[in-house]
């Protein structure tokens, strides 16, 4: 969706300026050209060196470059860019753009800019609750300027509340819903997606994790929202924001889970199974914290119920789409997968592959139905949760 889109990317004066090298690298990973442009105060707080390598442009902060002259056009800049993104966007810079104020380059883009707009405010709790806050975001609004919401937590001046700057991925999912021209196809239909880890506990400190972050799960959550569908995400443990317009349900353990996906089955259209589920869980867990000894102990673990492979037994006319991350033997295990959890075709990732599985925000996939494999080059997270969509609306247009 992002694939080839031109991002201006507006840095203002504000401690989360920091987060914007990550933005500026998500952006690139889907696929973006991006140009930086930055406040004269936000070099205090990123320099420009680093934004310059991230976005392998020149960043742009003066009407002209000071050491030939040459004048940096916000018209051409403004014609070039798909979108205009200023994150972090400051109280400051929010109130200028509300009233027409162009006293630097970032501001004479906006005003030239053609291109969708969006904001990312970050401050700290009472300039952003302000009134004249507010008024200002609610005029941009109007004009059509798309505004991130902050998130709550801890900001810089020490205190706690609203104005943290929201998080890269959430940003670049909010550039993706507005540069979208997708119909919102899969309105009417609900998805269940598991993600994430689960957490099978061994006593109240200690528990059996494994790796997975809830990435890929997460981006399919989002891409099967921005098309419309109503999605619980069932999701183990990870960090990640929750995607704009989908409903999280908190599931840890694979027993939870379990309860989670099959209360939500017989009403949904569908479900994407991406969560790495213990296959084992401690059979007895210790009410307090085990002491160690001078001996070895082991723990005895007992088997957790199959989650996809009970909703598969009573698939009916659902859609349901599994998951294999191998490390060996990758067609023969993911085809008896496909089998036996009754999924409409599997995701087979190999840990052989570099940039592929766990943590990266990038993967190399194939899909498998019973009837062909289609291999799919290293793409970004985001693309490989569209083509997996895009099969699951193959999938419900042929069943019409
Ligand atoms: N899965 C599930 N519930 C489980 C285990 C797995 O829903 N208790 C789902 C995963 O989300 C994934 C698919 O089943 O979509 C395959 O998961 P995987 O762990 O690869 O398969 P297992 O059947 O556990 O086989 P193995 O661990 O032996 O590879």
């Amino acid at each position: 969706m992002l694939k080839g889109k031109h991002i201006i990317l507006g840095i203002t004066g504000s401690i989360a300026a920091y987060k914007a090298a990550m933005l500026c690298r998500l952006l690139k990973t889907a696929g973006c050209q991006v140009r930086v442009v930055m406040t004269p105060m936000a070099k205090q707080f990123i320099t420009p060196l680093t934004m310059a390598t991230l976005s392998r442009n020149p960043i742009l902060v003066d009407f002209f470059d000071p050491e030939n002259g040459a004048w940096n056009s916000h018209v051409a800049l403004g014609e070039w860019a798909d979108c205009y993104l200023i994150a972090p966007a400051t109280a400051n810079t929010l109130a200028k753009m509300a009233t027409g104020t162009a006293d630097n380059l970032l501001l004479t883009t906006y005003l030239s800019a053609r291109c969708p707009v969006a904001v990312a405010p970050a401050m700290d709790l009472d300039m952003y609750a302000h009134v004249t806050t507010q008024l200002n975001l609610s005029t941009l609004r109007e004009r059509g300027v798309r505004v991130i919401e902050p998130g709550e937590g801890e900001l810089a001046s020490g205190l706690s509340g609203k104005g943290r700057m929201a998080e890269p991925e959430e940003i670049v999912a909010e550039i993706a819903d507005l540069l979208s021209e997708k119909k919102k196809s899969l309105a009417g239909k609900h998805f269940i997606v598991t993600a994430g880890a689960t957490i099978e506990p061994i006593d109240p400190v200690r528990y059996i994790t494994n790796h997975s972050t809830g990435k890929m799960g997460y981006a399919i959550a989002g891409e099967l929202a921005g098309r419309g569908a109503r999605v619980s995400l069932v999701s183990g443990r990870t960090s990640l924001p929750v995607p704009k317009g989908v409903e999280r349900i908190d599931a840890l353990s694979a027993a939870d889970m379990y309860v989670a996906v099959t209360a939500r089955w017989p009403e949904a259209d569908g479900a994407v199974m991406c969560a790495a589920v213990a296959d084992y869980t401690p059979e007895h867990v210790a009410a307090s914290k085990i002491r160690k000894s001078d001996d070895d102990i082991s723990i005895s673990l007992v088997r957790t119920r199959d989650i996809a492979a009970s909703v598969g037994a009573d698939k009916g006319s659902r859609i349901l789409v599994g998951f294999a991350l191998e490390t060996d033997d990758e067609q023969a295990h993911a085809e008896a997968k496909l089998v036996k959890k009754n999924f409409d075709f599997i995701v087979l990732n190999s840990l052989r592959d570099k940039g592929a599985g766990f943590r990266g925000d990038t993967n190399k996939v194939a899909l498998i139905d019973d009837k062909s494999r289609t291999d799919y080059p290293l793409m970004s997270k985001r693309e490989v949760a569209e083509i997996i969509v895009d099969r699951i609306e193959e999938l419900i247009d042929n069943r019409k």
